[in-house]
Parts: C-alpha cells; sequence; structure tokens
C-alpha cells in the first residue's frame, strides 16, 4: 500500500499541503503584503477608511488578484479596517481618521485560487505612547507565536507563547476570535488559538498552512459585535491592536507567505 505523506488531511481535518503548493501560497502571500505596504504613504489624518479601502480595490484588481472578502458571507469591501477601540472586521466608510488614531487594515486575496491574508498596524499622524506600546507588543506576540512553528510543536505552543508574551507586559488577549487554516480555501480547520497551553492541542506538521492573527487589548479581553453584525469593538472601549501572516510549515520551521516587500510590516510613525 502506498503511504500518502502529503496531500493528505489529519484526524483534526488539517490538510497538509505539497511542495508546489507553497509557490502559489507566496505569490498569493506576496500580492497582499505588497498593497499592504503600498497604503502606507495614504494613512494620514483627513483620510476616510472608505477611500483607503477603494485604494486596495484597486490595486487587488490591478494586480490581477480577487479580493476574498467581497461577496464573503455578504461582506462588501476588499477590506476590513479597525480603528482604536474596533478589535477586528471594522467595516471601511465615511470616517475620517485624526491624528494619533491606530487602525488595522486586514487584506485577503485570492491568486489562482491561492489565498493571502495579511493584516497590519497603521497610525494617522503620532500615536500617544500608550498606543504605540500596544502596537510594538502585539507586533512582537505574533513573531514569538511564529517563532514557535516547527514540526512538532503544537498549536498550543503558538497560542502559549503569545499569551505569555502579552500577559506579561500586562495587556491581555482576544479569546473571541483566533487565527485559521487556509490554502484553497479562506477558512479552514484548525483553530489557531492566540492563548493555551504547551503541548496541547494538534501537533504541527511540515505542508499545513494557517494563519497567526493576534488581537490584543490595553484593557480586558472581552468583545461584542455591534449591530452592523461584523464590527467587533473591547467592551471596556479599551485600544486594540492586531497583526496577522500567513505561514506554511516547512521541515525545521515555517515559510511567512506574507513578508513585506518593503520590510516595512512593523509600522514606523514620528
Ligand atoms: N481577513 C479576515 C481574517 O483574518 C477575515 C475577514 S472576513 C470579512 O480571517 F468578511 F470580514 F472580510
Ligand atoms: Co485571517
Ligand atoms: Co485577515
Amino acid at each position: 500500500m502506498e503511504v500518502h505523506t502529503r496531500g493528505r488531511i489529519t484526524k483534526e481535518g488539517i490538510r497538509i499541503h505539497e511542495d508546489a503548493d507553497f509557490a502559489g501560497m507566496r505569490a498569493a502571500g506576496q500580492v497582499a503584503a505588497r498593497i499592504l505596504d503600498e497604503v502606507i504613504p495614504l494613512v494620514q489624518p483627513g483620510v476616510t477608511t472608505g477611500e483607503l479601502d477603494d485604494f486596495v480595490r484597486g490595486r487587488v484588481e490591478a494586480l490581477g488578484a480577487r479580493s476574498a472578502t467581497i461577496g464573503y458571507k455578504g461582506y462588501q469591501h476588499a477590506t476590513c479596517i479597525s480603528v482604536n477601540h474596533v478589535v477586528c472586521h471594522g467595516i471601511p466608510g465615511p470616517k475620517l481618521l485624526k491624528d494619533g488614531d491606530i487602525l488595522n487594515i486586514d487584506v485577503t486575496v485570492i491568486v489562482d485560487g491561492w489565498y493571502g491574508d495579511s493584516s497590519r498596524m497603521y497610525v494617522a499622524g503620532t500615536p500617544n505612547r500608550k498606543a504605540a506600546r500596544l502596537i510594538e507588543v502585539t507586533h512582537d506576540a505574533l513573531m514569538r507565536g511564529i517563532e514557535a512553528v516547527r514540526p512538532g510543536n503544537t498549536f498550543g505552543d503558538i497560542g502559549h507563547a503569545i499569551q505569555s508574551f502579552v500577559e506579561g507586559n500586562r495587556m491581555s488577549v482576544v479569546r473571541d476570535f483566533c487565527g485559521h487554516g487556509l490554502g484553497r480555501v479562506f477558512h479552514a480547520p484548525p483553530n489557531v488559538l492566540h492563548y493555551g497551553r504547551p503541548g496541547t492541542g494538534p501537533v504541527l506538521e511540515e505542508g499545513m498552512f494557517f494563519t497567526i492573527e493576534p488581537m490584543v487589548n490595553l484593557g480586558r479581553p472581552e468583545t461584542k459585535v455591534l449591530s452592523d453584525d461584523w464590527t467587533a469593538v473591547t467592551r471596556d472601549k479599551s485600544l486594540s491592536a492586531q497583526f496577522e501572516h500567513s505561514v506554511g510549515v516547512t521541515a525545521d520551521g515555517c515559510e511567512i507567505f506574507t513578508l513585506s516587500p518593503a520590510g516595512r510590516f512593523h509600522p514606523t510613525w514620528g
């Protein structure tokens, strides 16, 4: 009997992709990352989140990609833009950015059937010190999670790396939203929790593709969804931040598909 080590599904429903599939994910991830680079100069006090979304939509088309979010469960936009106490799934529109606003822009594109999903933080003007620290801790928490991605580790190891770092900085990890498997689909098993205990959860295997996308709050972790059925906010109105990469597990670690071509994933300000 032939033993299929790749191109199979684990008992937890996680697809183990083939070597050739990494190229597809890299191409999609690089389109998402390039657009997130290109939008940087537009994020200024006085711009609306709808104008930022229009720019992203135009760039997705110009680069020959498709937006994964337009038409997804009735969503109508090429981005989610989550400002200040919005945790995720903020709907772009007439909201004007003002000096000191912090925002996450989340873009998912489809290139040749493969999904590239990434988000990062931006600042309109200059952030206050607490906001700047929140952004730093959230970025570094994602990178700690990514450092735990290697065959033999577990998803609990990733969650633990993120949670222990965030809580060590006296901030909180959102429990109500998680990362996800992706590939030729947008959202697949497993749920990638941003908290957890070492050694728990599914074991990571070469060929797994998923996002890590921690949301971190300055205050308490609880969220609520507004009556538009999308916008998630912190219940205590505290500031929230998020960074997201799409990654693939390799023989000795992982490949980050959504690395910034310009080296500008981590925002700069001031
Ligand atoms: N890109 C988001 C994620 O990281 C999902 C957005 S779905 C939308 O999974 F419909 F809200 F756009
Ligand atoms: Co995602
Ligand atoms: Co996303």
